[in-house]
């Protein structure tokens, strides 16, 4: 990744006496009783503050959005505080929430962290309004994006920010995030495998597509899936499917024919009469697939055969998207054969994504995946082969 790297400002002594801004990525789920539901993002977050205070930060100001606020009426769901407050038990330090901070009203002890009330409140952050962002680039002197799950927005604190910071510089997470991304996009070890799943084509076309051009299998589930059953003349019965992409799903599998590389299809399906945890279950062809069926999940058959051929990938496999309906436990044999298919794996392997997580976590495999993702958008469209905006300005900065 072209970037200066927060690292290496700590390890030249640079961060001394410095304050440091840090945009991490701290949208993360709350309970009802408006408690953080899962800390994950919090705690890939630490390094880098970490990272500050080792280097003997005068003072490290970390900001993130939460959720969709509206700009300018704050409202109390919108607060950083519970984020706060868990922050400072995982960092074992306070952690002060600090409102109305654009203006740098505020001030800070040696060597505090303070957390800058949800940036999403201040007028002009969605449009990157270039006035917020000069009065943000005031407040430190060294500025680090290390917001991987928001890389793909250009707004004022995530990009507008890093155009005028005294010093734009990559975080730890980000650096970790992209360079683990880039392993399977840039230039892959072989074979590699892509599983791409979920409930619409239409939401992952691009990716499909820029994968189509790399991966020497690709394999598709849940929804997805069905829309590439029909195109190859398969009967879907009532599943969910959408005919209208029936010829993107046809230009895919044309794509990845010409190359030599595979698309394959099951031979078996799970479907059920109705969308319902209790539904029964049945085993059957894809061929014979009725009218009144849903399909909700791939076969065992099938699920042994892509299993097998990921136990035997010492290239590298990366995971978006979830096989059937895992959420339901008659459902979801696909998706945990896969995902441990996944953790056998002897290559590098990947996976992003809520569902994907969420499966992963229900499977207890996180521990044997090599790299998960903290992005969900982010890391699409960097499968998409995008440019993320936070990688464009942080190449650009590390020119001057
Ligand atoms: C996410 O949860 O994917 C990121 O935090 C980005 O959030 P956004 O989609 O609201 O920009």
């Amino acid at each position: 990744m072209k970037a200066k790297k927060f690292a290496e400002l700590v390890a030249q002594g640079a961060v001394q006496g410095k304050r440091v801004f840090i945009r991490a990525d701290l949208n993360v789920p709350l309970a009802e009783n408006g408690s953080v539901a899962d800390d994950t993002r919090i705690r890939a977050s630490l390094p880098a503050i970490r990272m500050a205070l080792e280097g003997g930060a005068a003072a490290v100001l970390v900001t993130s959005h939460l959720g969709r606020p509206k700009e300018g009426e704050p409202q109390a769901k919108d607060s950083l505080a519970p984020v706060a407050a868990r922050m400072a038990e995982l960092l074992g330090r306070p952690v002060r929430l600090v409102t109305d901070w654009v203006d740098g009203q505020f001030t800070t002890a040696p060597g505090e962290v303070v957390l800058l009330e949800n940036c999403r409140l201040n007028v002009g952050e969605k449009k990157n309004n270039p006035e917020l962002a000069q009065r943000i680039a005031k407040l430190a002197d060294i500025f680090v994006h290390d917001a991987f799950g928001t890389a793909h927005r250009a707004e004022a604190t995530t990009y507008g920010v890093f155009e005028y910071a005294p010093v734009a510089c990559a975080g730890p997470l980000l650096v970790q995030e992209v360079e683990a991304i880039e392993k399977v996009v840039a230039n892959p070890p072989r074979p590699l495998i892509a599983i791409v799943a979920g409930s619409k084509v239409s939401t992952k076309l691009t990716v499909l597509q820029n994968l189509a051009e790399k991966v020497d299998t690709l394999i598709v589930g849940g929804g997805i899936l069905n829309t590439f059953l029909m195109a190859a003349g398969k009967p879907v019965g009532k599943s969910l499917v959408e005919p209208d992409l029936v010829g993107e799903a046809k230009a895919v599998q044309e794509k990845m024919a010409a190359r030599g590389a595979d698309v394959p299809l099951p031979e078996d399906v799970v479907v059920a009469s109705e969308f319902r945890a209790d539904a029964p279950a049945t085993v059957k062809a894809t061929e014979a697939v009725a009218a009144d069926e849903m399909i909700l999940d791939v076969g065992p058959q099938f699920a042994e055969r892509i299993a097998q051929t990921i136990e035997a990938c010492t290239g590298a496999v990366v995971w978006n998207g979830p096989l059937g309906v895992f959420e339901f436990d008659a459902f979801a044999k696909g998706t945990e054969r896969l995902a441990r298919a996944i953790a056998a794996c002897p290559g590098f392997t990947l996976a992003g994504g809520g569902d994907t997580i969420a499966a992963i976590e229900k499977f207890g495999t996180a521990d044997q995946v090599d790299y998960i993702s903290t992005g969900g958008g982010a890391f699409l469209e960097m499968l998409e082969g995008k440019v993320l905006p936070a990688i464009e300005i942080l190449a650009k900065r590390a020119e001057d």
